[in-house]
């Protein structure tokens, strides 16, 4: 199976996929800043590489060329899978629609469906947290416990078929830096069980 990681961040989980590769080729990285320390790993790895910034992300015309471009230069890899591990763009549905098969990694537990609230296994509900600042929420809102969520991308955000999820205990006197360090621990681990299926399953 060929997949492309999108990366905006440090790439810890791109390294998972880097150290694993089993069943699957990464065909190319692409970043979408040139702040991103995964750009290093992938390059160590002699992955191509692409950085493509989005330099006006409130234009929309300026928006639409970006996304363009990039789904032009992705699709020179014929990449069966793009996997967004940390890519912190929200992508249009004709973006998404020109691959066959997205994923996406979330720092928060998701319901199946596009609901407000989590149901725990002991019964109890927690709400259901999107956007780009889910660990830091979930902080906030003092939540007993988070996790983090691989989910397939739809053209709604935060919203599509899960393919793994696991929860992750906040515990006393945890920061965001804490906490989402115990998160990608899990991520890191459930990135690669899921590729490795998707690839078995091909
Ligand atoms: C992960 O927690 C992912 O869920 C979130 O960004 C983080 C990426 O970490 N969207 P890394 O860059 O792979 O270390």
């Amino acid at each position: 199976m060929r997949v492309i990681v999108l990366i905006s961040g440090g790439g810890s989980n791109l390294q998972a996929l880097l150290d694993d590769r089993q069943g699957y080729d990464i065909v190319a990285v692409m970043a979408d800043r040139p702040s991103a320390g995964g750009i290093a790993r992938s390059l160590a790895a002699n992955v191509p590489t692409i950085c493509l910034p989005l330099t006006a992300p409130r234009i929309p015309i300026a928006r639409t060329a970006w996304e363009n471009t990039a789904a032009d230069l992705l699709t020179v890899w014929h990449p069966d899978l793009l996997v967004m591990a940390g890519w912190m763009r929200i992508m249009s549905p004709s973006f998404i629609n020109r691959f066959r098969a997205i994923i996406n990694q979330h720092p928060a537990l998701l319901p199946p469906d596009d609901g407000p609230t989590v149901t725990l296994p002991d019964g109890r509900t927690i709400p259901a947290i999107r956007g780009a600042h889910a660990v830091r929420d979930a902080i906030h809102l003092g939540l007993p416990v988070s996790g983090c969520t691989i989910h397939r991308v739809t053209e709604a955000v935060d919203v599509g078929p899960i393919l793994a999820q696991q929860s992750v205990p906040l515990l006393p006197g945890d920061t965001e830096t804490t906490l989402h360090e115990r998160i990608r621990a899990v991520e890191r681990r459930l990135i690669v069980d899921v590729v490795r299926t998707l690839a078995a399953e091909l």
